[in-house]
């Protein structure tokens, strides 16, 4: 199998890491601000040069950028390729849908779902029964534990703690070190231990 991977900036060339450590031959990048260029001496394309049938993986952390180039991606024709570092420990009865990553250290453990083009950085752990929707990010660092529900484009900072049988909805945003202990609402981005909403402050007027 030979891949591209989408997106030639950190997460990508992470990717192509994983790739390399997996023994998987990647084609090159396709990044629309790098076309043209080489990125660890690997051609960077548009995503419109795509070949079609080609095996693919989106190495973006912006959940929102991740749907885009999917969307495009499986549009001409292209599969979602899931990649694990062999380093990464996943458990047996654990789900993983196409397109998702998985860096070194990381630890999936028992009967956990992966929703597709999910991520789950080095050193993070997902604890037994969680289920992680489409497009989730999980960093480096992070603990999410047992029967934890992470919604679609959902974010857990690095660091950060998730208590068991607590939801982060949809396109909600954990920072970096954040202890969540209650649900965390939709779109919200929560901080600190215990986490709670981060105030924004008003536009100047
Ligand atoms: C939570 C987060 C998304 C907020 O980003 P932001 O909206 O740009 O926020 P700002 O940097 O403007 O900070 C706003 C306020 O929140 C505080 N804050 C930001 N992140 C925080 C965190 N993780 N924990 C506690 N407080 C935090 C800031 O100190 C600042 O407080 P102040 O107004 O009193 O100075 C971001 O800080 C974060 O934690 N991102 C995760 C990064 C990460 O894990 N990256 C992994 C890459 S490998």
């Amino acid at each position: 199998m030979v891949l591209w991977i989408a997106g030639a900036g950190g997460v990508g060339r992470e990717a192509l890491d994983v790739a390399l450590a997996a023994g998987v031959e990647v084609a090159g990048f396709l990044d629309d601000r790098q076309a043209g260029s080489t990125v660890r001496g690997l051609p960077v394309r548009t995503p419109a040069e795509l070949p079609p049938g080609a095996g693919y993986l989106v190495g973006i952390a912006d959940p929102a950028a991740r749907a885009r180039l999917a969307g495009l991606l499986d549009a001409a024709g292209g599969h979602p390729v899931t990649l694990a570092h062999p380093r990464a420990i996943i458990a047996p009865e654990t789900e993983l849908a196409p397109g998702c990553l998985v860096m070194g250290g990381a630890h999936v453990s028992s009967s956990v779902r992966l929703g597709p083009h999910s991520q789950v950085h080095y050193n993070a752990t997902v604890g037994h029964d969680t289920r992680l929707g489409a497009r989730v990010t999980v960093y480096p660092g992070a603990n999410v534990s047992g029967a934890v529900r992470l919604e679609d484009d959902s974010t857990v900072g690095s660091g950060a703690v998730v208590l068991q049988g607590r939801t982060v909805g949809r396109a909600a945003f954990v920072g970096a070190a954040a202890t969540v202990t209650r649900d965390v609402p939709p779109g919200t981005t929560v901080v600190g231990t215990p986490a709670r909403p981060l105030p924004r402050r008003a536009p100047a007027p």
